[in-house]
């Protein structure tokens, strides 16, 4: 098969990775893949938004399939420009179309799914500019913390937790009459503040049959103890410790199965990765969120763990097949430990030559933000670099983790010491 991936991430790296281990690959090419895509397959300078240079390249290289990993090409309706286009609709991507990331794309359409299909989540309001004072209303109603959420994408900035009325009266303002995410804040989603430790659920679905991968929990924040601004992630584990059989099979059947059933009773053809973002309140699980892709950095220790060949999973998806495809993981527990640029999430440097990268042998490195400058490889982002490793337990994934990152260095690297503190 001739594979054409999309994005630049971690993520991107980890399948790309992945994917280069498949018997079924004849050519990979990732677009527009980072330093590290590099050592798996042929990167290409496409931006992933860019349907026509997509189009144009995908018939020129005879592609098969194209593999999307960030959600707003998703969102953007690729799978539906493929689907409608004479001749690229029998070329499968795998992802949902446009109506089904309308899941992430909108979190006011998200919340009506849960609701319609008595799937567990806080409780919601939704308001526009127009309906402000009845927004204003609702809050006073609610309790501190006050949860905003803007409807739409917004690069993961979205969410508000804010500890006093005024100042969420404030926000809500802000977001609704000025604009405060642009377009995606014309509407917010005012929630119920849920109190819980959080992990991610992943789930591979072909519309009808689906598998579920295997949980991990990521730490968003950039401080140690999970203080600090949200970042895009810091590291992640999978398994999660407080995941029991007890707990994943609640997620299953009160979570997972009735939103695999809801996709076909609302008529949502739903096909590629469903990440449910869950919270357990009192060892009840909840959702906090969808998202129509695979998380970042969790697919760094979930794909590690996919001992099954990840085309033949893909192959499954775009023909219907899945239920056929068996999924065995590997019982070892993995971590990752994100390297970042020094002042990351607020504003830093880039253009750093990374140095060590050769002689870690115990982790594998996936590159994050990273570009090529010959050989040389030169930071590329706020998150640079994820070092993964494989344990007999997360204690051990971690400190092997901790000694690769020991080897690498560029000027201002940082990293959080404390992957893994809440559940070890
Ligand atoms: P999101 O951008 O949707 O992933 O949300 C960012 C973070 O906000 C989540 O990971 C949670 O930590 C937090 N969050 C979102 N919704 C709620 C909620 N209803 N109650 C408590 N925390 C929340
Ligand atoms: N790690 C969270 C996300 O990918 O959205």
């Amino acid at each position: 098969m001739r594979i054409l991936l999309l994005g630049s991430g971690g993520r991107e790296h980890a399948f790309a990775w992945k994917i280069a281990q498949s018997s079924a690959l004849d050519e990979l090419f990732i677009a527009p893949g980072n330093a590290g895509t590099r050592l798996h397959g042929k990167n290409v300078d496409i931006n992933p938004n860019d349907f026509q240079a997509i189009k144009e390249f995908t018939l020129e290289n005879n592609i098969n399939m194209v593999v999307v990993g960030p959600e707003d090409p998703l969102v953007n309706g690729i799978v539906d420009f493929f689907e409608t286009d004479e001749k690229l609709k029998n070329i499968p991507v795998i992802g949902p179309n446009a109506k089904a990331a309308q899941l992430e794309g909108s979190k006011d359409f998200a919340k009506q799914f849960m609701a319609r299909h008595s799937i567990p989540t806080a409780k919601y309001g939704t308001f526009t500019k127009e309906t402000l004072e009845e927004g204003y209303a609702f809050l006073g109603k609610m309790k501190a913390p006050y949860v905003l959420k803007a409807d739409g994408l917004a690069a993961g900035k979205g969410v508000l937790i804010l500890d006093n009325l005024t100042e969420a009266k404030k926000e809500l303002k802000s977001m609704l009459a000025d604009a405060k995410f642009g377009d995606a804040s014309s509407s917010v989603v005012i929630e119920q503040f849920l109190s819980g430790i959080e992990l991610s659920c992943f789930v591979i679905t072909d519309g009808d049959a689906y598998k579920i991968l295997p949980e991990a929990k990521d730490y968003k924040r950039i401080g140690e103890g999970d203080k600090g601004l949200n970042t895009g992630g810091m590291g992640a584990v999978s398994p999660v410790p407080f995941a029991n059989p007890t707990f994943l099979d609640k997620i299953k059947n009160q979570i997972i199965i009735p939103t695999i059933k809801g996709f076909k009773q609302d008529g949502i053809t739903y096909k590629g990765f469903v990440f449910f973002g869950i919270i357990n309140v009192k060892n009840e699980p909840y959702v906090i969120e969808y998202n129509c892709r695979m998380g970042d950095p969790e697919t760094e220790v979930v794909i590690p763990r996919l001992k099954s060949d990840l085309l033949d999973l893909f192959e499954g998806v775009a023909t219907k097949t899945l239920s056929e495809c068996d999924v065995q993981f590997d019982e070892r527990s993995a971590a990752t430990v994100m390297m970042v640029s020094g002042g990351y999430p607020e504003s830093y440097e880039k253009g750093k030559q990374i140095f060590g990268i050769n002689s870690v042998t115990d982790s594998i490195i996936f590159h994050a933000g990273t570009s090529a400058d010959g050989p040389a490889v030169i930071s590329n982002g706020g998150r640079v670099l994820a070092a993964t490793s494989y344990g007999k337990n997360l204690e051990a994934a971690l400190k092997k983790s901790y000694d690769s990152i020991g080897k690498i260095e560029f000027e201002k690297a940082a990293y959080r010491k404390d992957i893994g503190f809440d559940v070890l």
